[in-house]
């Protein structure tokens, strides 16, 4: 029965758009999708301007069912509609916290987030849209407020419970993200607060998740942005790192999640998409999933059998936070438990496609 209905609900997907498809996330979601029979045509939009995503556009051009499209989601959508969509997945924005062009950013965060619902709610079937959104919606201050005291490798925790939405899993859905978060942190939040009001005005089925690090092969990443995978990348090619800011010793902890998960976790929501509606969700690795930039370097030493020179620099940048793991207790009551490849799987695979 269950069995029936859930083949049902996926089937119904038979063509999807995604915003910033040549991306990490984007185009990795298209090769999923991809593989999928009830999928008929996947469109990705790029405008490219992340260094590296025109390496993904060799990839998505092997795929028969994947168009890949030239286009800046700044810009009003068009030529769009004869494709009858029944996904989007809104993938493209400038993903740099450090980001030294925040005009530039905002436009193009919050403008991609608005000509999306523009096109979607002109739809006759209106499309399910999924936002990709971020742990950074959290409120800076706020995750300073957590107290921890200093072991070896990494910080502990020690005052679970007595934040509002600090629990003994991680940070869930009712911390504060009221206050200030980032210019790129306000840009996801507010991309949030459009994305409600559009649904709720023209009836989009909609799902918000904030991910904390996603990461996996083909990454595009550099020392602000996908620092999993460029700590790995740096002990393969042999460039020296830093550990910034909470003393300079790398004990800052956070949790990631592999892209494949997350397509995964994906599939589970768009098969129960009406538990999705008027609620975001967290989604990370969890506690199960953590690390301190410190063991992130041994398990990199172990892996690549290299070691790099580590500098340390002791000022913290304001922007930056001690410690960040999503609570996903949320996500698992609506959609089931779930289980996730371990850090040291996610490392090895990356690892290999890094070698190949
Ligand atoms: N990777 C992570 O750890 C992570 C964590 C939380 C949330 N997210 C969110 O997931 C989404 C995808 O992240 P990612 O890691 O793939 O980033 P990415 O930089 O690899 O991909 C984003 C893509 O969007 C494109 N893009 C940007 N602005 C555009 C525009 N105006 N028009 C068309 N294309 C545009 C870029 O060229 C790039 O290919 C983002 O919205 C990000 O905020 C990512």
């Amino acid at each position: 029965m269950n069995l029936t209905k859930k083949k049902n609900s996926l089937n119904k997907i038979k063509n999807i758009l995604i915003t910033g498809g040549a991306g990490f996330v984007g185009h990795n979601l298209a090769l999923q999708f991809e593989k999928k029979k009830f999928v008929k045509k996947i469109v990705c939009l790029d405008n490219f301007q992340r260094n590296g995503s025109l390496n993904n556009k060799k990839i998505l051009l092997k795929k028969k069912k994947i168009k890949l499209i030239k286009f800046d989601c700044s810009k009003k959508f068009k030529n769009l509609s004869k494709y009858k969509f029944d996904l989007i997945l809104h993938c493209a924005s400038d993903p740099s916290v450090n980001t030294d062009n925040n005009y530039k950013m905002f436009q193009s965060n919050l403008m991609s987030t608005i000509n999306l619902l523009e096109f979607a709610s002109e739809q006759k079937k209106k499309p399910i849209i999924v936002l990709f959104s971020s742990s950074r919606v959290y409120s800076i201050n706020n995750l300073k407020k957590i107290k921890y005291k200093k072991n070896k490798s990494r910080l502990k925790i020690l005052n679970y419970n007595k934040i509002d939405g600090l629990t003994k899993f991680g940070i869930n859905e009712k911390f504060s993200a009221t206050q200030i978060k980032s210019f790129y942190g306000s840009s996801k939040f507010s991309s949030e607060q459009i994305f409600c009001e559009y649904s709720k005005k023209f009836s989009l089925p909609h799902i918000i998740n904030r991910y904390g690090i996603i990461t996996g092969p083909r990454q595009l990443s550099t020392p602000s942005q996908g620092i999993f995978h460029f700590w790995l990348r740096s002990h393969i090619e042999g460039n020296n790192l830093c550990y910034t800011g909470f003393g300079g010793r790398g004990i800052q902890v956070r949790d990631a999640i592999d892209i494949e998960d997350v397509f995964k976790l994906l599939i589970k929501q768009l098969n129960k998409i009406n538990n999705c509606q008027n609620k975001v969700f967290n989604i990370g690795g969890g506690l199960k999933n953590t690390f301190s930039l410190r063991e992130l370097t041994s398990m990199c030493n172990k892996i690549t059998g290299k070691h790099v020179k580590i500098k340390s620099v002791l000022k913290t940048h304001s922007f930056d936070v001690p410690f960040y793991v999503s609570d996903c207790t949320r996500f698992e009551k609506n959609f089931g438990k779930i289980k996730l490849k371990s850090i040291s799987t996610m490392l090895k695979d990356i690892y290999l496609s890094l070698k190949s």
